[in-house]
């Protein structure tokens, strides 16, 4: 391990982000060690990190951070010299019929890592805690404007408002203990290895499977899309170059309604696979409560500091998603069969 000058934590690894982030810095910085702290919870799938499980720069810890003994000892054995912090309850959905979830692993999981982080600094050894959160935490736009880093905090759902406290923590720690933190507030992402209950993969799946195509009241809520590849170039950039105490939002400036979308998606799927027209099934039902209206984010300001800026168009980033999760059947079925589990067991409980 200690030959690693450089050893980082990334929390929920095996999910949608956290695994398209992993199979690109894994590759990228070869020097530095991985360390892929996941408890594996129905959103978590190790099938997406089949690529790099073998790479002697990466390990995979099956830790829940709600377990503050359990973290502690991940601490010791690494010595981490950064935390790229993404493990979290993420479906607002779930978070309406069962918050406790998001309270105690969005909350309670955070401040176990910022308190092992503090001890750890305190004790002597430096790192960079780097805070991924969601523009869902700025609460809802009307037909004009943009969430920048200081749009007032203005949560909505027990999501939003657990991230909300995660992050206010996050900036608590820097400013009252020093330290070294920065967080991103990215909208919505697309691309592969996303469970299919979030909208894009959902409405493949389904589409693909001849089944309702779910849209939640009248379709007009706005999302602002950003392809998951873009989004991990820059919390790569944030993380390395990222100013201390600094927050930064991120955006595709990619605006759509969800119903623009789904038909979007109906057509890409009548090109690629006949059968059309999709948009058939699209049904209409009784929206969420609370359900935010509009999200869009002014990138300006890490476009200016950083230089980052999105590579991907929506239009070749949403044909490229739709291909990729028609390629992967299989894949699409082990997050809903729990095969991964399977494969888990095989994996590593026998080494
Ligand atoms: N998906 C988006 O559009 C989006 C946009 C902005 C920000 N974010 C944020 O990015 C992060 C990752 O989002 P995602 O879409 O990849 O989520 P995801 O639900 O796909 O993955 C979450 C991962 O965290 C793990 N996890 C959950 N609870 C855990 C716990 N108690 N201990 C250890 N691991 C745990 C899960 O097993 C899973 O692998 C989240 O913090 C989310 O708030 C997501």
């Amino acid at each position: 391990m200690s030959e690693y000058k450089e050893r980082i934590i990334i929390t929920g690894g095996a999910g949608f982000i956290g695994s398209n982030l992993l199979l690109n810095l894994v590759p990228t910085y070869r020097d530095r060690l991985f360390i892929n702290v996941d408890c594996l919870t129905y959103a978590g799938n190790l099938l997406n990190l089949k690529d790099i499980e073998n790479t002697d720069n990466y390990r995979f810890e099956h830790i829940d951070i709600r377990n503050y003994e359990s973290l502690a000892e991940c601490f010791r054995k690494y010595k981490p010299t950064g935390i790229i912090h993404l493990a979290a309850e993420s479906h607002v959905d779930r978070s309406i019929t069962g918050p406790a979830a998001f309270i105690e692993t969005n909350i309670i999981g955070t401040f176990n890592l910022l308190e092992l982080s503090r001890k750890q600094v305190e004790s002597g050894d430096n790192l960079r805690f780097h805070h991924v959160s969601t523009d869902e935490v700025f609460g809802s736009l009307g037909d004009t404007g943009f969430f920048t880093e200081d749009t007032p905090y203005s949560p909505n759902s027990p999501y939003s408002a657990s991230k909300a406290a995660s992050d206010h923590l996050v900036r608590s720690y820097h400013k009252t203990y020093g330290l070294d933190v920065v967080t991103t507030n990215c909208s919505n992402n697309y691309g592969p290895y996303q469970f299919p209950e979030k909208l894009i993969p959902l409405m493949i799946r389904n589409a693909r499977a001849e089944l309702p195509l779910p849209v939640y009241g009248d379709g007009q809520h706005v999302r602002d899309w950003l392809y998951v590849e873009d989004h991990c170039r820059a919390i790569d950039l944030v993380f390395h170059r990222g100013k201390s105490g600094e927050t930064y939002n991120i955006g595709g400036h990619n605006e759509i309604t969800n119903i623009e979308l789904v038909r979007l998606i109906c057509r890409i799927l009548d090109d690629l696979l006949g059968g059309g027209p999709y948009e058939r099934l699209i049904t209409f039902v009784k929206d969420r409560p609370g359900h935010d209206r509009r999200y869009a984010i002014d990138a300006s300001y890490i476009e200016h500091q950083l230089g980052w800026v999105p590579q991907h168009t929506f239009d070749n980033g949403i044909r490229k998603t739709v291909q990729w999760y028609l390629d992967h059947e299989d894949w699409l079925e082990s997050c809903i069969s729990g095969q991964y589990l399977k494969y888990y067991e095989e994996m590593y409980d026998k080494r």
